[in-house]
């Protein structure tokens, strides 16, 4: 079947300047939440209106969008998205603010849609409070929706309501999405009239309401975030996974962490990160989009966009910029900081270092303080240290820049030509003596304070 996102909607109440659906969960914005979903299922569109053009920026190119300007209820919202829908194929309709749906609930709407070979089908719950919800009105066998505000005193009691999710046949949907009206007290074409054109139409009742909660204001949005982070942190741990202190831990959905990890207190962890088995990360630690291998330590440090092979370790207060890739055994010390840069398996920087564009070979040895100087202002250069070299603290590698295999660099160097391999490069001032002249000058002072 395909899949039509309904994300049109202006969203006041979150009092923001952009779109309601680009608003974040544990990381992840809203409506990639629904898009990652409805990919389960099939070609997915995206109905779009209230900044558009923002919407837009954060949906994949396999993503159809259909502009709907001005927003004249669901009901025109499936029109305006009319091209996307076919003849011979379901259509699944979900909310661009509705981001906790589970692919099992789908599934088994799919299933009674199929089943009873039906032109709609319905998920439905039972509310506390059914106020501003459609209704669901059974008569005669028949089914139809009566939105809160058109129903009447005797409607209004029902607390079956419609969560605005269905399952339409393309076929009916084209037949009829054109003789929607829109005489009712909200003067909207209603999505929900077409339930009660059909024949064939069944309900599916839904037991976990937090599925299907919206998203209207910052305070929802915050406890959604907390259920969702609740239910991740829970499948982890049941998979293997030691959650030392679950209320200060934050976990995406796209995570995935390996059995016998250990996940210390004051973690995020968000992207598209995957780390492997017997890892240790955090306390305090930060880790977004990146590959993490099997063994690795990351303590207090930020980690973005970056490749750990195994068995490294990482920290304390280290920062691992996008395009860093940490080969075997690795290890990475206190206030380090990479970016785009390779580091050779057994490599170490493990005090004060800035590594930028630098390739650096295996089994080198980074001094305390060492500065690769990739930009002069205007652009940014690169450096380049060979297998089992030395260098010595405190050295400026002035890029562009080659340190050859197995050379040195004297600490407190500043390096601005290649250094050829084996060799020893030094590039300071040499070392004055001047035997006496401390002692000399103490009593130069002394005397001086005798006079005054
Ligand atoms: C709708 C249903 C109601 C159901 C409720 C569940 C209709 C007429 N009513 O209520 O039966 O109980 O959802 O939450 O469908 N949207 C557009 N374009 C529009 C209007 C809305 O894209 O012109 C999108 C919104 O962005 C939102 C979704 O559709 O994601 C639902 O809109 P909303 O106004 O919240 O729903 P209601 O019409 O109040
Ligand atoms: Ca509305």
């Amino acid at each position: 079947m395909k899949v039509l996102i309904l994300a049109a909607g202006l969203g006041k109440r979150m009092k923001s300047k952009y779109p309601k659906v680009v608003h974040k969960i544990l990381g992840k914005p809203m409506i990639n939440w629904v898009v990652d979903l409805a990919k389960n299922f099939g070609e997915v569109g995206v109905v779009v209106g209230h900044k558009a053009e923002v919407v837009k920026g954060y949906l994949s190119d396999d993503v159809k969008t259909y502009l709907q300007e001005p927003q004249l209820g669901t009901g025109h919202a499936v029109m305006c998205a009319k091209e996307f829908i076919s003849e011979n194929e379901d259509l699944l309709v979900l909310y661009g603010d509705v981001p906790l749906l589970s692919k099992e609930t789908i599934e088994m709407l799919r299933n009674e849609h199929e089943e009873k070979n039906n032109q709609v089908t319905v998920l439905t719950f039972i509310a506390e409070n059914p106020a501003g919800y459609g209704r669901i009105v059974r008569t005669d066998g028949k089914i139809r929706i009566v939105e809160d505000k058109d129903a009447s005193e005797e409607e209004k009691k029902i607390n079956e309501v419609n969560s605005g999710i269905y399952i339409f046949s393309g076929k009916f949907l084209l037949e009829n999405i054109e003789n929607l009206k829109n005489n009712n007290a909200q003067g909207e074409y209603y999505l929900t009239d077409l339930v009660g054109m059909a024949e064939r139409v069944s309900t599916v009742l839904l037991e976990d309401i937090l599925e299907v909660s919206g998203v209207n204001d910052r305070v929802q949005l915050a406890e959604l975030e907390s259920i969702a982070r609740e239910r991740i942190l829970k499948k982890l741990m049941l998979s293997g996974v030691t959650i030392v202190d679950p209320v200060s831990t934050f976990i995406g959905p796209d995570v995935e962490i390996g059995m016998d990890t250990i996940v210390h207190p004051f973690t995020i962890i968000e992207g598209k990160t995957k780390i492997g088995e017997d890892c240790e990360i955090g306390p305090y630690t930060h880790i977004a989009d990146s590959t993490i291998g099997k063994n690795v330590k990351v303590i207090r440090s930020e980690v973005e966009k970056s490749i750990i092979e195994d068995d490294v370790s990482v920290g304390p207060f280290s920062r691992l910029r996008e395009g860093t890739v940490l080969k075997e055994k690795v290890k990475i010390g206190n206030f380090v900081e990479t970016k785009k840069s390779i580091i050779g398996k057994n490599s170490k920087a493990q005090h004060l270092t800035y590594l930028g564009d630098a390739t650096v070979g295996e089994n080198v040895n980074v001094g305390a303080g060492t500065i690769t100087c990739n930009y002069d202002g205007y652009k940014k250069y690169k450096t380049f240290i060979g297998d089992g070299a030395f260098i010595g603290s405190n050295s400026s590698l002035v890029a562009p820049v080659k340190i050859g295999k197995g050379a040195i660099t004297g600490a407190g160097s500043v390096i601005t030509e290649d250094v050829p391999d084996d060799a020893l490069a030094l590039g300071r001032a040499r070392q004055v003596i001047k035997e006496g002249w401390a002692m000399k000058k103490r009593e130069e002072m002394k005397n001086a304070d005798n006079k005054e």
